[in-house]
Order: structure tokens, then C-alpha cells, then sequence
């Protein structure tokens, strides 16, 4: 295994030192342990947070734990695409710098719901908050290389056989199925991490997939799932590992020598893994680039503040 160092106490490497990197949904779970390993490191770390409270309970546990100062925190809502705007905004007004964009967050559901914007949530948090999030910063990235785009996926992706349903990407013709509509959105992902890679080729900005293995944190347990669905994840998460364990990789993809130019991969346990068939249709990956564009374009412009809070905010009513 590869030394990710996972920021449980040690102080690490300084092999960071100096960088600036954000992780997305960093309040939790194998985020909360991916930012703690990169401040472990010497990078300054943005974590960002949806709810402010949990946020800096996340924020001074970091702190506490790698005895870094420069861990920070940002407001950031994927369901409402002002929230990633104003995010975005911040985050370019607070460092000149960017050289690590870490896409973690996400969620799975048992019952379909939309975002302030009107997208099936999975789709619309997994996919196209960080898709809009990640296109904003680019150019940041770019000025700064060598810099690097990490993108949690998910094995899950592979239970998505057909590829993903272009006449159907909000779940609207369909019944609701939320393990699948998960796997859509980690599918998803990955053919975004693709088309990335492509894009930036020769940039020396890289992208990178992740599929971090069966992690015990909250993952599904936030009211998001109910009935069998909610029980199976009850039942299985004693099984799973910890979620410093689950960083590991995203932790690797950031901040190894290893990968230094790699891009455009799928990883597990630090290691190259293989996706699923769909995951390498080129042609899918350029036209949920190009729908994804249109999704988001001129949404979540009016009336937003810098802090992302103002007059929106998370989803709207199930249905
Ligand atoms: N756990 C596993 O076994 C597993 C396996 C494969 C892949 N993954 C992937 O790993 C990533 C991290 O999951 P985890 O296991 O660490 O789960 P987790 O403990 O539930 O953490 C998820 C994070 O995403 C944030 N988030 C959810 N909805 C959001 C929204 N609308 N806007 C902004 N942030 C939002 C959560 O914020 P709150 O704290 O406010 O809810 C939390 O910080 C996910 O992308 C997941 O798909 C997990």
C-alpha cells in the first residue's frame, strides 16, 4: 500500500506544504478523512460544508487532531447550483492558488427528490453540482500546474450495465430506483473524469476516479434512505472500513509522486482498477460534457450572495 498518510494524529509528510486544496462534503466520512490527511501534509484545506454546524465541528476536529491552522471551511450546497456559483466565487477570492480539487460529496436516496434547480438530486449532487463546481475552477487550476482533479466515484457504477440514459437523466419516465439512480450518477462520474482528462490534456492539470472500497461512515443513514433500502445499509456497515481507510486512495490521487501526469484513471486501493465497459464510452463521456453544459448554464446567476445562503438553499419538496 502505498503511504497516503491518513492524518490520524501524525503529523505526515510536508509533501503538501505550500498547496492549496478543497474537498468537497470534507464535514464527514472519507471527505472529513481526506481533508485531515492532506492538512496532515502541509496543505491548506478547504473542506466544504453544507451545514455550517457540522462543518466546524469537522473544522476543529481537523484542526485539533493534525495541529494545523490552515485548514478552512466554505459553504456549499451541490443542490442548489447559486450555492456551488457563490463557492466557487469564495473560493477564487480566498487563494490565488489551487492546485488540488478533491470532488467527494455525495449522497444516495430511496425516494426521488430535486434539487433547488429542478434535478433529480443524485444526478444533480453527485454529477452536475460538481461538474459546474469543477468547470468554474479551472481555470485556477490550469494556471497553477501541475494540479490535479480527484473524483470519488464509486464501484457501484457498474450495476449502470446500459450506460447512462440520455432520454432519461432526471428519472422522470422511469419508477425511481435509488440504488440505480446512485449508480447512474457514479457512472456519471467517472465519464466526466474521462472527458476531463481529455479535455485537459497537455494542461498538466489531471483527473482522476476513485472507487473507495465499502466505507462505514454515515453514507445513506442521513434520512436519505428508508425501508429495505435504509436496512441494508444498516446491516452491512459494521463490515465496511473505516473511512480513514476509505481516504486512502482519494488521499494517494492528490498528493503521491506516483501519479504525478497520470490522468484520466479509475483507482482502487491505490491501484489502477478496471471500470465497467460503459465507463470508457468516449462518445457518452463528450455528450454528458456537452448536456451537462446546458444543464447548468444561466442556473443558479440570480440573486446570489458570496456566502451561497441567500433566498435558496438545498432541495425542494420530494415527489
Ligand atoms: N461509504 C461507502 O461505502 C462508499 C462507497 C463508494 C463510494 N462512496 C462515495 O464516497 C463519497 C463520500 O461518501 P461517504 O461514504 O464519506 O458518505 P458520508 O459520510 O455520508 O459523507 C458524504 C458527504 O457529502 C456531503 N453532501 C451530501 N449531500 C450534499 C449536498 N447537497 N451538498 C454538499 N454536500 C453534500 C455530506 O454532507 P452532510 O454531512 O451535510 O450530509 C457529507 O459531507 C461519496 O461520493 C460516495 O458516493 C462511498
Amino acid at each position: 500500500m502505498a503511504d497516503s498518510g491518513t492524518g490520524g494524529g501524525t503529523r505526515g509528510s510536508s509533501r503538501m506544504l505550500g498547496r492549496v486544496a478543497v474537498v468537497t462534503g470534507g464535514n464527514a466520512g472519507i471527505g472529513k478523512e481526506t481533508a485531515a490527511a492532506l492538512a496532515a501534509m502541509g496543505a491548506t484545506v478547504v473542506l466544504t460544508a453544507r451545514d455550517p454546524a457540522r462543518g466546524a465541528a469537522a473544522l476543529a476536529e481537523i484542526r485539533a487532531r493534525t495541529g494545523s491552522d490552515r485548514v478552512e471551511i466554505a459553504h456549499l450546497d451541490l443542490a442548489d447550483l447559486a450555492s456551488v456559483r457563490a463557492c466557487a466565487d469564495d473560493l477564487l477570492h480566498r487563494h490565488e492558488r489551487l492546485d488540488v480539487l478533491v470532488n467527494n460529496a455525495g449522497l444516495t436516496l430511496s425516494k426521488r427528490r430535486e434539487t433547488r434547480d429542478g434535478f433529480e438530486t443524485t444526478f444533480g449532487v453527485n454529477h452536475l453540482g460538481h461538474f459546474l463546481l469543477t468547470t468554474l475552477l479551472l481555470d485556477r487550476l490550469r494556471a497553477g500546474a501541475p494540479s490535479r482533479v480527484v473524483v470519488v466515484s464509486s464501484g457501484g457504477h457498474k450495476l449502470a450495465r446500459r450506460g447512462l440514459a440520455f432520454d432519461d437523466l432526471q428519472w422522470e419516465r422511469r419508477r425511481y430506483q435509488g440504488f440505480l439512480a446512485y449508480a447512474h450518477s457514479k457512472l456519471a462520474n467517472l465519464l466526466f473524469t474521462r472527458e476531463l482528462a481529455r479535455r485537459l490534456e497537455g494542461t498538466g492539470v489531471t483527473a482522476n476516479a476513485v472507487h473507495p472500497g465499502f466505507v462505514r461512515s454515515d453514507f445513506g443513514l442521513h434520512g436519505d434512505t428508508s425501508g429495505p433500502f435504509a436496512l441494508g445499509v444498516r446491516c452491512s456497515r459494521p463490515f465496511g472500513k473505516s473511512s480513514r481507510r476509505g481516504a486512502e486512495t482519494s488521499v494517494y490521487l492528490a498528493s503521491s509522486p506516483d501519479v504525478e501526469g497520470t490522468t484520466g484513471g479509475y483507482f482502487s486501493g491505490c491501484r489502477p482498477a478496471r471500470p465497467s465497459r460503459a465507463a470508457l464510452d468516449e462518445a457518452a463521456a463528450r455528450r454528458l460534457w456537452e448536456v451537462s453544459e446546458r444543464l447548468v448554464a444561466g442556473r443558479g446567476t440570480a440573486g446570489r450572495t458570496r456566502d451561497g445562503t441567500a433566498g435558496t438553499g438545498g432541495e425542494r419538496s420530494s415527489r
